[in-house]
Parts: C-alpha cells; sequence; structure tokens
C-alpha cells in the first residue's frame, strides 16, 4: 500500500519525506488555507514547492464546479508540473471531466466519494484515484473501512484500474484496516503515519538492550 501525506505543510511533507516512506502528497482547499496559502499565484507556487519536494504524485484540487471550468483549471494545474494528478469532485460534471482528462491522458484523483455507487462511476469515467473518505463517514456512523471493503470487490470484479486512495485517515488503525483490505493508498496526515511506530514493548525492550549493552 502506497503512504501519501493529506496536509499543505511544507515541513512535514519533508518530515514524512525523510522518513523514506512517502510515496505521494494530497492536498484540498482547506489544508491550504490551514496553512494560510491564499491567492492563484501562491497556491500555484505552493504546488511546485510540493513537487520539488517528493518524488511521487501531487494531488491538486480544482475549485470550479461547471464542466467547462473544471477542464480549464485541471489542464492549467495538469501543466504545471509532470507529478501533479489533477483533484475534481464526485459531481454530475466532475464525472464529466474525469473522463474528459482520461482521454486526454491527464491524470486525476475523484474526491468525496462517500458510496460504492459513486466510486464506480469515477472509475467507469477512467479516474486515475478515487479518494474515498473515511473518517468522515465514520463522523456519521457508517463504517468508513466497510466502503472501502465494497470500493476493492466491485473495482476486483471488473478489473478496474482506478485505485483506491482512502482519504479521511484519521489514525493508525485506520491505516492498518486499509492495508488489509487492500486500499492502493492511504493518504494520511503525519501524526497517523509517525503513530505506527509506536509500541511500549519496543520503547521497553530498547531500554533493557540499551542499559545490558552498557554493563561491564
Ligand atoms: O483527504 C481528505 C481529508 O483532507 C479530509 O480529512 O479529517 O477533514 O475528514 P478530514
Amino acid at each position: 500500500m502506497k503512504f501519501f501525506i493529506d496536509t499543505a505543510n511544507l515541513a512535514q511533507i519533508k518530515e514524512a519525506q525523510e522518513l523514506g516512506v512517502l510515496d505521494g502528497v494530497t492536498t484540498n482547499p482547506s489544508l491550504m488555507a490551514k496553512e494560510g496559502i491564499k491567492g492563484q499565484d501562491k497556491i500555484i507556487q505552493h504546488y511546485i514547492d510540493i513537487c520539488n519536494i517528493v518524488d511521487g504524485d501531487v494531488s491538486a484540487e480544482v475549485i470550479s464546479t461547471d464542466f467547462k471550468g473544471i477542464v480549464e483549471e485541471g489542464e492549467k494545474l495538469a501543466a504545471l508540473h509532470p507529478q501533479i494528478v489533477v483533484k475534481v469532485p464526485m459531481i454530475k460534471d466532475g464525472v464529466k471531466a474525469l473522463k474528459y482528462f482520461s482521454s486526454k491522458g491527464i491524470r486525476t484523483n475523484c474526491t468525496l466519494v462517500f458510496s460504492s455507487g459513486q466510486a464506480i462511476l469515477a472509475a467507469k469515467a477512467g479516474a486515475t484515484y478515487a479518494s474515498p473518505f473515511i473518517g468522515r463517514l465514520d463522523d456519521v456512523s457508517f463504517d468508513g473501512l466497510d466502503l472501502i471493503a465494497s470500493m476493492r470487490l466491485i473495482y476486483d470484479n471488473y478489473g478496474y484500474e482506478t485505485q483506491i486512495l482512502a482519504a479521511s485517515v484519521r489514525h493508525p488503525v485506520h491505516i492498518i484496516k486499509c492495508a488489509e483490505i487492500g486500499a492502493d493508498v492511504a493518504t494520511c496526515p503525519l501524526s497517523a503515519i509517525t503513530a505506527l511506530l509506536n509500541h511500549p514493548l519496543t520503547d521497553i525492550g530498547l531500554a533493557k538492550f540499551l542499559a545490558d549493552a552498557g554493563k561491564k
């Protein structure tokens, strides 16, 4: 399973990259705003800065909601850097745009996927990635991991090449369960990735090894 980091924070992206386990980055307008990145020029420069830190795919989200606007914006974003993947919302014009981008060889990430039906549409439209938001489903008392399992089954039934990009990941158990089910990618906050390191027996074991190494 690939690990993407879900942030626009350059320091966190660098930290994950230096850990050696990072395969890409996802951003969205909320994550950009959280870092205080405002205005088209600054947003574009920020995408380029992110691409210069990581080797993998970097999702850049359109904010248009009509077909023409999504296509114009997406083509500009895709032209910024070969690592850019155009992030398109799961709406009717978004599905049309996914199909258009797919026919032009522009890679896409269909975002705001909350149901298996939406996931089928994203795959049929040729999305490179489909992003189910598992934490936000958990927030409204649906098990987000059930959606990952349903998508895995459906995509495997028909050999869809669209990759399942588990998003709105909140904690390490989400990551482990996504890996068990067979998500292609999990995009996570840095805190969820580094939480995978933690085990008290590792700490106790290491402390004993170091203490024993110091004995004469
Ligand atoms: O990848 C989508 C993500 O940014 C949303 O996360 O925690 O706001 O549901 P969250």
